[in-house]
């Protein structure tokens, strides 16, 4: 299983997925930049979850929040006194640590990863927030920080927002966007690292309802996860126990994947009670209460949360899709194929046109049929090498359909379709290629 996360990162730096950030320079730890196809499997995993979480609800709206906010804001919400990890140093090679990631032998004594020495000292917290300066004069009036969740930017603008959307309660605020931590061990390729983005959703209920909605909410994020092709048995919930809480929660649960390194969160649900509204409206001196027409009641929302890293959940969907089989060959024998089985929706490129030759007299019908294409979904035109190996190109990336223009399609107008997992090939007027594509997509 380990070696499965070295041929991922291979595979993904050979094709464009995800590479070393500033390579020329050497890469920059936990930085990782997305190409072209890792830019639309991005695109396509947002799009999902925003469907899901706003489109298809009635009871749930969008925001997009600075990332900079006043750092008012943070020391409301606990976050510049308690936001840390504990550090720890090495005796021996002085390297640095997060005290609760190591391992630590019989004795219980934790061992450093780097030389072995069993002698650190004691932890220190460290907290995780990026500061910086606003504007240029640097006292500590121009403090400033990286939003380390996306979460308080719904928090702060909860009335503002439920005003405009004219909304009452139970609704919810959706949010996609980066987030920054000065994470003490960052690895494990995109898993963790110390800029991310995330996609999160604060639903403000009545008090006394929060349990329920917590249930709820867990059910609907399992279910999503589900549906974009996750298999059932890499994923899992972990309740937290009372000493893992995290400062705000009341309760929370990951849903955790089997990643190749082992079980890990890949989704925080908390119930976060009405800690962060409660916090800024006393730090503020706003009302940021919720008035209750029906029974006349005025009082502070409890908010159940839902916080998925769009990051892990892209490592996710490339862990449970890639697979290598064997696959028969055009002379008869066999051949090994890397396949991504993502689902159909999260592929980055959904259909590949390859004329057979690159002879002028297909060009004009293959690229005919490519701009056929090229206006319902993202395509490729791939005409270099044999056809073989251009069908192997678009299974390593996922792409579920790939059409073959070939000499007989000048005179019959028939194209050949072939489908990325049984690799079954149908043959169709090209006329009809649109459709056949739309019934599949
Ligand atoms: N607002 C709540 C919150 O941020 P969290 O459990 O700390 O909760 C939510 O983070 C999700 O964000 C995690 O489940 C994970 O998917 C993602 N995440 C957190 N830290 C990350 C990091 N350093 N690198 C990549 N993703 C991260």
């Amino acid at each position: 299983m380990p070696d499965l996360i070295d041929d991922i990162i291979s595979l993904a730096k050979r094709r464009g997925i995800a590479f070393q950030s500033s390579e020329i320079y050497g890469g920059l730890r936990s930085s990782w930049d997305y190409g072209p196809l890792g830019v639309e499997l991005r695109r396509n995993i947002r799009a999902a979850w925003w469907r899901s979480m706003v489109q298809l609800r009635d009871d749930v709206v969008g925001l997009e929040a600075a990332i900079i906010m006043s750092p008012l804001v943070w020391e409301a919400s606990g976050h510049v006194a308690g936001f840390s990890d504990p550090l720890v140093e090495c005796g021996n090679c002085h390297r640095r640590y997060r005290a609760d990631h190591l391992q630590h032998d019989e004795a219980g004594a934790a061992k450093c990863p780097s030389c072995g020495a069993s002698s650190f000292g004691e932890a220190k917290q460290f907290n995780l927030m990026f500061k910086t300066q606003m504007g240029p004069v640097e006292d500590e009036g121009a403090i400033a920080y990286l939003r380390p969740e996306t979460a308080q930017g719904m928090f702060v603008d909860f009335t503002t927002v439920q005003t405009v959307a004219r909304r009452k309660l139970p609704f919810g605020i959706a949010q996609i966007g980066k987030s920054f931590r000065n994470e003490i061990t960052p690895g494990n390729f995109i898993f963790r690292t110390r800029e991310f983005e995330q996609m999160e959703m604060e639903f403000f209920v009545k008090p006394g309802t929060d349990d329920e909605w917590f249930e709820r909410w867990k059910e609907h994020r399992m279910a999503w996860c589900l549906d974009l092709g996750l298999s059932k048995d890499r994923l899992r919930f972990h309740d937290h126990e009372p000493d893992e809480l995290a400062h705000y929660a009341k309760t929370a649960t990951d849903i955790e994947y089997a990643f190749p390194f082992g079980w890990s969160e890949l989704e925080g649900i908390h119930n976060r009670t009405d800690f962060d509204l409660s916090a800024h409206q006393q730090a503020s001196g706003q009302d940021l209460s919720y008035f209750e027409q029906e029974t006349e009641e005025r009082y502070l929302p409890y908010v159940v949360e839902t916080a998925i890293g769009l990051d892990r959940m892209l490592l996710a969907c490339l862990c449970d899709a890639y697979r290598v089989e064997e696959a028969p060959t055009a002379k008869g024998d066999t051949d090994k194929r890397t396949v991504l089985g993502l689902d159909r929706s999260l592929a980055p490129i959904k259909v590949a046109v390859l004329p057979l030759s690159r002879k002028d007299t297909l060009v004009p019908e293959a690229r005919r049929i490519h701009a056929l294409v090229k206006t319902e979904w993202m395509t490729q035109y791939d005409d270099a090498g044999a056809i073989g190996r251009r069908y192997r190109r678009q299974d390593e990336v996922g792409t579920p359909f790939c059409v073959t223009v070939d000499f007989d399609t000048l005179e019959d107008a028939q194209v050949t379709v072939r489908e990325r997992d049984t690799m079954s090939q149908d043959r169709l007027p090209a006329g009809n290629l649109v459709a056949y594509l739309k019934e599949r997509l």
